[in-house]
C-alpha cells in the first residue's frame, strides 16, 4: 500500500538528486485579493488536486500559469513561491501570459480545438490559425521557463495534458539530457477523428519528443499508436508499445489515475460532514426523500442534459416517486469565455426549469441546481447522503469524481450509476453501468439502483472500494516515477 511516506522514499531513491519539475497550465494554488488583503485558495480541479499531494511528498518545482491577481505580488524575482502557503513543501513557479496569448492558447487552441477534438460529445472543434500561433508561442514560453530552471543540467520533467503537446520536443532539442514524461489526461481520438486537426503531424511529433507518454487507459494509447502510424513516418513496435522516430524512442503506456482513498474515507467520517448532511436535509426537506446527486465541473462532455432527461423519464414512468425523489445537480461553471460552455449552462437551466414545472408542486422541487463551487464540506456531504450518484459523461478520460464517491462511502451504502464512456468504467465494474444516450434504459437503471436490495448495493460498493483502495494516487505516482526513471537519455534529431 503506497503512502506519502513510501512515495517520498521511492522518489529520493529513484531521482537520486536529479530535480523533478511538474508542468501544467492550471496552478495548484492561487493568490487573490479581498479588499486589499492577500488570500490564497486551491482551484476546483481534479488534476491539480491529484498532483498536489504527490509534489508535497516528493518535493520539486511545479511550473504553471499564474492567474490570480496577487500571484506575482507574493512571488520572488523568479516568480517563485513556496507552497502550500501554510506549510511549504515544494516550489511553485508562475508563468505570466499576456491576455491575448492566454486567449489564443487556452480558450482557443486548447478548449475550442483540442478538447472537443479528443472528446466524442458532438461539439465541433474550431481550429484557427491565430490560436495555433498562440499555442506554439505559449508552449515555447513554458519551455523557456523550464530550461531557465534547469540551467543545462539533467532533470525529470513531468508534463500534464493537452495544453502542452509541443513542449517535450522543444525541451529535448535544447537540452537532450532531460527525461520527459507526459500524461494526457483526456481521451485520445481515433486516427480519422484526429485528422480533423490541421496540425496533427506537428502535435504528434511534439508528443513524440517524450520518453514516456501516458494515458488513463490502454485503449487511448492504442488510438495514439494508430494515429502515429497513419500520420507520420515512424516505426512502431506494437508488442512493447514503443514508437521510434528520428532516433528517439517513446514508450506509450497506461496508468489509470486514482484518488487518495484513505484521506477521503477519513474526511467523510468527520463530524462537520455529518452536520452538513443534517443541515442540507433539513433546509431542503430531504429527510424522507430518495436523493440523487450529480457533481461535475460544468462541461458539455459530462452528459448533464442526458442525465436530466433520464430523471424526467424516471418521473414520467414511475409516478410513485412524486414528492419522494430529489436530484441535486452541483458543480461550478468553467471556461465561461468559450461559447459552447455558456450555451450548455443555459440549456441545463432551461431543462431543469421545464422538469420542475412539469412535475413539481408547492412542497416538492424535483431538481435543485447549485452552480457555485459547493466547497469541500458540502461536496463531501452530498456524496455521503446520496442514494444514487450519477456520472454520465459522454466521454471522459478517467473521471475521478466517481472514484471519490466510492472512497467516501465508508458506510458501504449508495449506488454509483456510471457511463461506460469514462476511463473509470474500466475499473469500476460493479457500478450500475448505463449508456447516457439511451434515455429509457438510463431511467430504468436509476430505478433499479434505488430499488436494489441493501445486500446487492453493499456487494457492489465493497467491491469498488477495494479497487479504489488498491489503486490510489500514490500508487499512480509511484508507477510513473518508476517508469520515468528507467529511461536512458535519448537525444532527438532535428528534421
Ligand atoms: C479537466 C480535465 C483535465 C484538464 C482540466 C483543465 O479536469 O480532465 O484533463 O487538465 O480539466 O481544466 P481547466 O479548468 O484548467 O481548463
Amino acid at each position: 500500500m503506497w503512502t506519502p511516506e513510501t512515495l517520498s522514499s521511492l522518489a529520493s531513491e529513484k531521482f537520486e538528486g536529479t530535480p523533478l519539475i511538474v508542468v501544467s497550465n492550471r496552478e495548484p494554488y492561487v493568490h487573490t485579493k479581498d479588499n486589499g488583503v492577500v488570500e490564497w485558495s486551491q482551484p476546483a480541479s481534479g488534476v491539480t488536486a491529484g498532483l498536489d499531494p504527490i509534489l508535497q511528498a516528493c518535493g520539486g518545482t511545479w511550473i504553471a500559469q499564474g492567474v490570480g491577481e496577487a500571484d506575482f505580488e507574493v512571488a520572488d524575482s523568479q516568480n517563485k513561491v513556496a507552497v502550500p502557503p501554510d506549510n511549504p513543501r515544494y516550489t511553485l513557479k508562475r508563468v505570466r501570459l499576456s491576455e491575448s496569448d492566454r486567449k489564443g492558447f487556452y480558450d482557443g487552441m486548447s478548449n475550442n480545438g483540442l478538447w472537443p477534438l479528443c472528446h466524442v460529445a458532438y461539439t465541433s472543434p474550431i481550429f484557427k490559425e491565430s490560436d495555433w500561433e498562440s499555442y506554439k508561442k505559449v508552449n515555447r514560453i513554458f519551455a523557456d521557463a523550464i530550461l531557465e530552471e534547469i540551467k543545462g543540467r539533467s532533470a525529470f520533467v513531468f508534463i500534464q495534458d493537452y495544453h502542452f503537446a509541443l513542449l517535450a520536443r522543444y525541451l529535448k532539442l535544447d537540452n537532450p539530457s532531460i527525461i520527459t514524461a507526459q500524461f494526457w489526461h483526456i481521451p485520445w481520438p481515433d486516427p480519422e477523428v484526429l485528422a480533423r486537426c490541421p496540425w496533427q503531424e506537428e502535435i504528434l511529433e511534439g508528443l513524440l519528443g517524450n520518453d514516456l507518454l501516458a494515458f488513463h487507459t490502454t485503449y487511448y494509447g492504442t488510438n495514439f499508436l494508430n494515429s502515429v502510424e497513419r500520420a507520420t513516418e515512424s516505426r512502431i513496435d506494437y508488442d512493447y508499445r514503443h514508437i521510434f522516430m528520428g532516433g528517439h524512442r517513446t514508450s506509450v503506456r497506461a496508468f489509470p489515475m486514482g484518488v487518495d482513498f484513505e484521506s477521503i474515507n477519513e474526511q467523510a467520517k468527520h463530524k462537520e460532514v455529518g452536520n452538513e448532511v443534517l443541515r442540507l436535509k433539513e433546509e431542503m426537506g430531504l429527510a424522507d426523500k430518495f436523493i440523487g446527486v450529480g457533481l461535475d465541473r460544468l462541461d458539455y462532455t459530462k452528459g448533464v442534459l442526458e442525465r436530466l432527461n433520464a430523471i424526467d423519464r424516471l418521473l414520467e414512468l414511475n409516478p410513485e416517486y412524486k414528492n419522494r425523489l430529489v436530484f441535486l445537480q452541483l458543480g461550478a461553471a468553467s471556461r465561461m469565455q468559450v461559447d459552447s460552455y455558456r450555451d450548455i449552462n443555459d440549456e441545463i437551466n432551461r431543462l431543469i426549469e421545464r422538469i420542475n414545472i412539469k412535475y413539481g408542486n408547492d412542497v416538492w422541487t424535483p431538481v435543485i441546481r447549485f452552480s457555485e463551487d459547493p466547497g469541500h464540506t458540502m461536496r463531501m456531504a452530498t456524496r455521503v447522503m446520496a442514494d444514487f450518484y450519477v456520472v454520465s459523461s459522454l466521454h471522459d478520460g478517467m473521471n475521478l469524481v466517481a472514484k471519490e464517491f466510492v472512497a467516501s462511502r465508508h458506510d458501504e451504502g449508495g449506488s454509483l450509476i456510471l457511463s461506460p464512456f469514462t476511463g473509470a468504467a474500466d475499473e469500476l465494474r460493479d457500478a450500475f453501468v448505463v449508456n447516457p444516450y439511451a434515455t429509457d434504459e438510463f431511467a430504468r437503471t436509476i430505478d433499479s439502483a434505488i430499488k436494489a436490495s441493501p445486500q446487492e448495493k453493499r456487494r457492489r460498493i465493497i467491491s469498488m472500494r477495494s479497487v479504489v483502495r488498491d489503486n490510489t494516487i500514490y500508487k499512480w505516482a509511484a508507477d510513473l516515477i518508476t517508469a520515468m526513471t528507467e529511461f536512458e537519455n535519448q537525444p532527438i534529431r532535428v528534421g
